[in-house]
């Protein structure tokens, strides 16, 4: 039985609370850490877990006895929590973003490294039927080639969203709705279509004077081979579609699920080609739908990691990868220059100072609000 301990118990802390009670023959929630204890103590009463509370996250490694750490705290704190919890022999489910710099995801890989312990990112959406069924279709490499990826991270958040303490902040929440919404289709692209070879982006901020951060980014990745890739990372898109669509040499799928297929015309024009869109459709409906999706599903996988000393699906490396993307999305709007990739550690955005004293604010964080009474978030990824 893996004794499992929670640290941060704000919005997201409940998704992980419910999901490991999915598995009581696997686990057992023994702790609970906030710094505001208050907090830890409603979730222990709220879900009636038999946990003890800590108010240091310190005291909680060093005292109780556990095998996983989810780590939801805001995403400043995420190294340094990794770190010292790897250190400490646990294994380590962190929530997105991995961390605030390419220099802290590498400490924490290393962490993992020198202890012999799991580190998982959380990237809940790729746990999704549809997600699943997309990734296998694309393996199939039926529809050609890859010519153009368009990534759709759409998301909506009230003026309001920036005025918890510690979002709306380049030191604290480490970048706006590039780095803490589409990281989770960021890391969907990059998991499906691989690394581009260079970014170039614009980022602003519309809607939300009350954060230093940007509410949209529109980025370009190039490819070696000529192939393009555009992401828009939005929280002023009034509906919340998300999709991401891949147009092949001989097809287009995406999640949403939709299929297009046409060959040429002696003219060049398209005719349809229902044979391959009839073979697409058959390799996406030939795989099962998940039992377990979003964070049930990501923990059902670290669970049985842990257990069955096998790998991940989103390791460190993975959720290093898609900070690298955002980092240069960053970097390139931030220079109004093309950013070549992989990023070095020569770039101005690979430590957290060098963001801290380059990056530009597009306002000042004015009212900082300790806590909303409104616990009850949403974390999109519907997919049908
Ligand atoms: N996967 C998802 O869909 C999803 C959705 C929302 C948030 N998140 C991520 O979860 C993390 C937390 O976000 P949230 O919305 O729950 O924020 P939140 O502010 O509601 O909760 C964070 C909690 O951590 C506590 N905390 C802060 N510093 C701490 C420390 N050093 N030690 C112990 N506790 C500490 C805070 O008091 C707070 O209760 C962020 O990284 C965020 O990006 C993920």
């Amino acid at each position: 039985m893996l004794k499992v301990a929670i640290i941060g118990t704000g919005a997201i802390c409940p998704s992980h609370v419910k999901s490991y009670l999915q598995f009581p023959s696997q686990c057992k929630i023994v702790a609970l850490c906030d710094i505001y204890p208050e907090k830890a103590e409603k979730i222990k009463q709220d879900f009636n877990l038999d946990a003890h509370v800590f108010d240091n996250y310190q005291d909680l490694i060093d005292k109780e006895e556990v095998d996983l750490i989810s780590i939801c705290t805001p995403p400043y704190t995420h190294a340094d929590i990794a770190i010292n919890s790897l250190d400490a022999g646990k294994h380590v489910l962190v929530e997105k973003p991995m961390a605030s710099s390419l220099e802290e995801c590498d400490a924490m890989v290393e962490a993992g490294k020198r202890n012999n312990k799991i580190l998982s990112v959380v990237a809940q959406n790729r746990f999704t039927t549809p997600m699943m069924k997309l990734k296998h279709v694309l393996e199939t490499e039926l529809m050609g080639p890859i010519l153009h990826t368009q990534v759709d991270s759409y998301w909506w958040r009230g003026h309001s969203y920036y005025d918890l303490w510690w979002r709306g902040t380049w030191e604290k929440e480490g970048g706006g709705c590039t780095l803490n919404h589409a990281v989770h289709h960021i890391d969907i692209f990059q998991w499906m279509r691989g690394m581009p070879s260079e970014i170039t982006a614009v980022t602003s901020n519309t809607a939300h004077d009350n954060a230093e951060v940007e509410d949209i980014s529109i980025a370009i990745g190039r490819y070696q081979n000529g192939s393009l890739a555009q992401i828009t990372s939005s929280v002023v898109h009034h509906g919340e579609e998300q999709q991401l669509i891949f147009q092949g040499k001989k097809a287009r799928v995406s999640v949403p699920w939709k299929v297009k297929a046409s060959t040429s015309k002696e003219n060049g024009f398209p005719n349809d080609d229902p044979e391959l869109e009839q073979l697409l459709t058959e390799a996406f409906n030939s795989q099962p739908d998940l039992e377990y999706e979003g964070h049930p599903g990501q923990i059902e996988n670290v669970l049985d990691a842990i257990i069955e000393n096998k790998p991940v699906l989103v390791d460190g490396i993975q959720g290093r990868q898609t900070l690298e993307l955002i980092t240069a999305i960053y970097e390139s709007a931030n220079y109004q220059r093309t950013v070549t990739l992989p990023l070095t550690k020569e770039s101005p955005f690979y430590t957290r100072e060098g963001i801290l004293q380059n990056a530009k604010h597009f306002y000042e964080k004015g009212a900082s609000v300790e806590n909303f009474s409104d616990t009850e978030i949403t974390t999109g990824g519907k997919y049908e």
